[in-house]
């Protein structure tokens, strides 16, 4: 092992490079890890400020680490992996859904605690916020314990309503209505309401692709027919694609994550969202916007939903607390000013109210402060492991292999060789007690045969190494087979 010797003719600051060098070397450093700062390393090494700083320019010249404003040094990534091919333009009709059974394994293995969790998109585990969350229900039980085993109202307790619009505002710089607000049972319910208020058996749901699988089976599940709309890896859902779809079939409603989508992790650009408003007013199309994973850009800054974004007024938004907090608390929500009626009838005939414990507890976590330093925390950490798995991805997967660049949340989209296919990757990765999710399930005609999406919202762990070393290996067996 390395250390700083006063005694030895080599100059300190390349020794002080020499010992990060070698740390990185044998991994105790990872690709995105933060180095220690000037002063922590001057003192831990025993030399000067200006020396460690040389060592860490020049360490920054040979690009084995990066310099990230107002925040420290932080170890490069090795490898650049090439970006996933845009997805290919639907030249299909609008279809259902075709992989009911291949859906159904990979909840097995996502319900499989005895798997690495590669599978699931569950980013808040990354860094989970019990401590706190436990304090604001204890908080709750202390002040309002006989209150919180009643019925919560319709659309939710008020005071969490009010926080969710402050949120809005804090973080948006929008201003939503507490009143315009419905509390559900997660996201997911969320979209069940949407997709209910606004269209009927039969009608065609235009999506983005690849789409998240959720959406995929609520529209299959409400006998609709989901028409998928090309997306770009960097910037979303292709408009001239959009207006194409919309000039060629009877599209109800558009689901789409314009914030930060899943599987691609993408932002559609604040111009684009505005003009996809302007383009759906026109057709006079509803856009179900999926939101759920707006705070979580890496960067912090927080896109405006399109809700909030022009004059049309056939939007509803909706969100969740289960990316950013707690997805066992079951608690979203269904913003629209236009729909809201609806939204309450249908939240009453589909399951009364959400549980009124877990909207106190979250309404005291927001109000509390401790909800935003929660996020504060969250993002640089998911930041880390999606930089971890892009390295390993690039050092262990044939280098034909493709991933998307995510701006945020908890998922990287492989494209592998064009010969493997996911599903038969999945199969043998649940066998080697790995969950991940193959890419057929991301399009309603199962076109992502080579893809798969692997999620880094859990705490890394050599585990989480191994893991995504063996698919690599794996990958690599079969692309060659
Ligand atoms: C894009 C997207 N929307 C909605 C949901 C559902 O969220 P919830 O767990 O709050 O129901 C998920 C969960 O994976 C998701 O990825």
């Amino acid at each position: 092992m390395l250390s700083i010797d006063k005694q030895d003719d080599t100059y300190l600051y390349r020794q002080v490079i020499d010992l990060i060098g070698e740390n990185i070397d044998t991994g105790t450093l990872r690709p995105g890890d933060r180095l220690p700062s000037l002063r922590k390393m001057s003192q831990s090494a025993g030399v000067s400020i200006p020396t460690v700083r040389q060592a860490y320019i020049e360490l920054e010249r040979q690009r084995r680490i990066e310099s990230r404003p107002q925040s420290g040094f932080y170890v490069r990534h090795r490898a650049i992996n090439p970006i996933v091919s845009p997805a290919p333009s639907s030249d299909g009709q609008p279809v259902c859904l075709n992989c009911r059974p291949l859906m159904e394994r990979v909840y097995e293995g996502i319900n499989n605690p005895n798997l690495v969790p590669l599978g699931i998109a569950n980013p808040c585990m990354a860094k989970p916020a019990a401590k706190n969350l436990h304090r604001s229900m204890k908080r709750i039980m202390s002040r309002a314990e006989e209150r919180s085993l009643g019925y919560a109202s319709t659309l939710g307790e008020p005071s969490l309503r009010r926080q969710i619009a402050y949120h809005y505002l804090d973080t948006a710089g929008v201003q939503a209505q507490p009143d315009h607000i419905a509390i559900t049972n997660g996201g997911q319910e969320a979209l069940l309401i949407a997709l209910s208020a606004v269209a009927s058996t039969g009608d065609v749901i235009a999506v983005e692709t690849p789409t998240y699988h959720g959406m995929l089976e609520l529209i299959d599940g409400l006998g609709m027919l989901a028409v998928e709309v090309e997306t770009c890896p960097e910037e979303g859902v292709v408009l001239d694609e959009l207006r194409r779809t919309l000039e060629a079939y009877p599209v109800k409603a558009c689901m789409f994550s314009t914030t930060l989508s899943n599987p691609l992790g993408v932002t559609m650009p604040e111009r684009d969202r505005r003009r996809l408003v302007q383009i759906l007013e026109e057709f006079d199309t509803v856009l179900i916007e999926d939101d759920v994973y707006g705070d979580l850009r890496f960067d912090g800054y927080r896109p405006i939903p399109a809700q909030f974004l022009g004059d049309h007024a056939r939007i509803i938004t909706c969100g969740s607390f289960s990316k950013t907090a707690a997805p066992g608390y079951r608690v979203g929500w269904a913003y629209s000013p236009h729909f809201i009626e609806d939204i309450r009838r249908l939240k009453r005939a589909f399951s009364c109210s959400s549980g009124f414990l877990q909207q106190l507890t979250l309404a005291d976590f927001l109000a509390s402060g401790d909800y935003a330093r929660h996020l504060k925390m969250l993002r640089p950490e998911l930041q880390r492991n999606a930089e971890r798995m892009a390295a390993l991805i690039g050092e262990h997967f044939p280098s034909e292999t493709r991933t998307s660049k995510p701006v945020g949340g908890s998922v990287l989209w492989l494209e592998l060789p064009e010969n493997v296919n996911a599903e038969e990757l999945f199969d043998d990765a649940i066998a080697a007690g790995i969950s991940v999710a193959p890419g057929q399930i991301f399009s309603p005609a199962n076109r992502y045969d080579n893809f798969v999406r692997l999620s880094f919202g859990h705490p890394w762990s050599d585990k989480t190494d191994d893991a995504v070393r063996w698919l690599g290996r794996r990958v690599s067996e079969l692309a060659k087979a």
